[in-house]
Order: structure tokens, then sequence, then C-alpha cells
């Protein structure tokens, strides 16, 4: 059966492990504080983690169970309250669902075929998982605000020590590129994992987010998010990217509703708002740069009404080949691809934080952006004139707005 494969499977990497749970009593970064004691603690994590792929009865439990998915309406309203009982009660919700979550995560790791989840970057994500699903299901329950301290510190740690996920995912499926007999199947198991991901991370923080006064912001969500503010930032911190990269970069012109304001989540469209610029930067540096004279600038345009809000960009970057245009959304392992060295190192070795992944252009960034669009209800879309350039348009619903809002 599938759990006797996946605990075979797991075999074959435990094996190193299994002396040393001998002589050490199984320790946490959720009790050992913050591993200062190096090799020795997390060794006893992973020695725990890998003892508990043959105890699996907790996380099936826990994957059997839905998920209790929130609307951004109702963390924006609920979360109001500055009171200790708002604040308990939002960890409780998260203690109950983030095991649930994470099971189900580890669900999907094991349903990977299993070459593909043989991969020891692929098992090592698996692994953080398995992980992270033990430190919070034995969690004692939060009682009062001391408890949910200690609580909100495991949590913080977590987010830390799963923030290179996406990487070591692109890095994993890199690896084993040539076993993927099926990309329909990864890419599936790619889009889950990771808007489930984006999920799960923002519910962690909108937690954390809580309990600071911040002008403007509930938790996660910011009562005054302005996507032509949003646009200027990122675009100054993609045009020192582009100019360390190349010694050039476009001017950016925002135009349309640009100074339109309204309450957002505002994570998800700094990634997606992120990625597109760079594709529009390096399309029109790297069509415009034998040319004369300056380059043609990108221009972003902002609608916003009481449906959604769009976001288009627009560049002179010469438009993107018939052949290429079929596939910029696909999910990009393979290294021997005509489009993918060139592009997926484009921006990687200048990337200032891992987090963000060295998988730019076409190799992860953009379909991830689609994941997330489509995560939030929204859709990413494009539409490309060979030979001249490419429109891209992100469109997303308002949370508090008159349509139906997307659920976290
Ligand atoms: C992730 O970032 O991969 C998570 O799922 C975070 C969670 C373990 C707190």
């Amino acid at each position: 059966s599938m759990s006797k494969l996946s605990n075979s499977r797991l075999a074959l990497r435990s094996n190193e492990f299994l002396d040393s749970s001998r002589n050490s009593s199984a320790g946490t970064a959720a009790n050992s504080g913050n591993g200062s004691n190096g090799n020795s603690s997390l060794e006893r994590e992973r020695t725990r983690s890998v003892t508990s792929y043959y105890n699996q009865s907790a996380i099936d439990a826990a994957a059997k169970k839905n998920s209790v998915r929130l609307t951004p309406a109702s963390l924006l309203y609920s979360g109001r309250a500055t009171d200790e009982n708002y604040v308990l009660r939002s960890a409780q919700y998260l203690q109950k669902e983030l095991p649930v979550r994470i099971a189900h995560r580890i669900d999907d790791f094991r349903s990977l075929p299993f070459i593909i989840g043989c991969n020891p970057t692929i098992l090592s994500v698996h692994e953080l998982y398995i992980r992270a699903f033990h430190i919070l299901s034995d969690y004692p329950t939060v009682t009062n605000l001391a408890e949910e301290e200690q609580y909100s510190g495991v949590v913080r740690q977590l987010l830390d020590d799963h923030k290179d996920v996406v990487t070591m995912l692109a890095e994993g499926f890199r690896e084993c590129s040539r076993h993927i007999r099926d990309p329909h199947l990864v890419r599936q198991f790619l889009d889950k994992t990771l808007t489930s991901r984006l999920g799960i991370r923002l519910l962690c923080e909108h937690h954390l987010a809580l309990r600071q006064e911040r002008p403007d912001f509930v938790g996660v969500v910011c009562t005054r998010f302005c996507p032509g503010d949003l646009i200027d930032s990122r675009a100054a911190h993609v045009a020192k990217l582009c100019q360390m990269k190349y010694g050039l970069a476009p001017a950016v012109k925002i135009n349309g509703n640009r100074k339109a304001a309204f309450s957002y989540i505002i994570q998800p469209v700094e990634y997606i708002v992120t990625e597109v610029l760079k594709n529009a930067f390096r399309a029109t540096v790297e069509h415009n740069r034998a040319k004369v004279g300056s380059l043609p600038e990108v221009t972003i345009t902002v609608a916003n009404n009481d449906v959604d809000f769009i976001i288009r960009f627009s560049d002179r970057g010469g438009g993107i080949a018939h052949d290429i245009a079929t596939s910029i959304f696909e999910y990009h392992f393979s290294t021997s691809g005509k489009h993918s060295d060139e592009n997926e190192s484009f921006f990687d070795r200048v990337s200032e934080s891992r987090s963000v992944g060295p998988m730019h252009g076409f190799g992860f960034g953009l379909p991830t952006s689609r994941a997330y669009a489509h995560y939030l209800g929204g859709r990413l879309t494009f539409e490309t004139m060979q030979g001249v350039g490419s429109d891209f348009y992100l469109r997303l619903r308002h949370i508090d707005g008159k349509g139906d809002s997307f659920r976290i």
C-alpha cells in the first residue's frame, strides 16, 4: 500500500540516523530555543523527524480533516480587537489548523512518484514538513498570553526554518528532471504546494502581526494598500538588480489610478509584481541593448473599481517568441531547454535573498505568480506582440468589495 511504500522509501535515508537516535533525547527547535547548540540539535531534530516516518498515525489522522479557510474580510474585522481573548482565540485556531494543513502537504509529498520523492532535496523538504507537524501538533494548548508568546516564538522560528522551501523544491525538481514522466502531475503538485504554503505562511504572519500595533495594518491585512506605491518601490528594487546585471535599466512610468488605496494583503501582490517587473526589465534591456539611445520605458497602468483592481505591465522588450510564448507559465526544471540557462540565471547571482529563490524569469517566478493569482481568486495573463513588446495583466478582486473574495 501507499504507506508501506513511503516507509520503505524513507528507510533508505534513515539508517544513518538510527544510531545517534539511541543516545539522544529527542529535542526540537521548539524546546531547545534558538538552536544555538548547532549541529547536535539539528541532528536530534532530524532523528525525531525520521523516526516519525514510521509512526505516521497522527499525520494520517490530521490529513483526513478538512482545513478551515478564512476570508480576508474576517481577518480584517475580527482582528480589530486588541483584547487578550482575541489573541488567544487566534492562537488556538492556528494550533488546530496548522497541523491539518501541514498533514495535507505531507500527504502530497508521499503521493509523488517514488523516484522523485527519493530525491534528497525534495526529501529534505518533506522532512521539514514532518518536523513542523510534530513540533506543532505536540504543542500543548495555549491558555494565556505568556504561553501564546512562547507558541508565537515557535511559529516564527518555523517560518524562518522554511524560508528556502521554494528554492529547494525548484532545485530538487531540477535535479530529478529526467525522471519526470508526467510534467502535468508535477505542475499540480507545485501549484498546490506553493499556494497552500502561501496560505499557511499568511495565517502565521497574520497571527504574529496581530500583537504589533502598526498604523494601517490589521495583522497581515493592509487597510491602505496602494498598488502605485508598491510598484514604485518594487521597480526601484528591480532596477537596482538590473543595473548590477546589465549596467543599465529602463525607467518606469505609472499611470491610471496611481493613488488608489484600499484593504488588501500585500505579500502575494508584492511577489507577483516583482516577478513580472523582472521579466519586463530583462526583455527591455536584452531587446534594446544594441540600439543607440535610451531604453524604452516600462509603462504600468493601475485600474481600480468596486469589484477588482487591475495592473497592466507594458514593455517594449520585443515580445515573447512564438515557440516560448506557449510555455512561459510552465515550471521549468530542465537545464537543456533552449530558454532555460540564460533566462533562469538572470538576476540569480544578484538576488539578495535566498528566500526569494534563484528561479527567476522563465524558471519558477511566472508560474508561481500565476498560481498565487489563482489562489487569490484572480488572474495573471499576457498578450504579446512579437517584434515589439508584451503586456501582462494582473487582475485581483477586492477583499471587501462587491464580489466574493477568496479564502486563505
Ligand atoms: C512553509 O513555509 O513551508 C510552511 O509551511 C510554514 C509552516 C511550517 C509554519
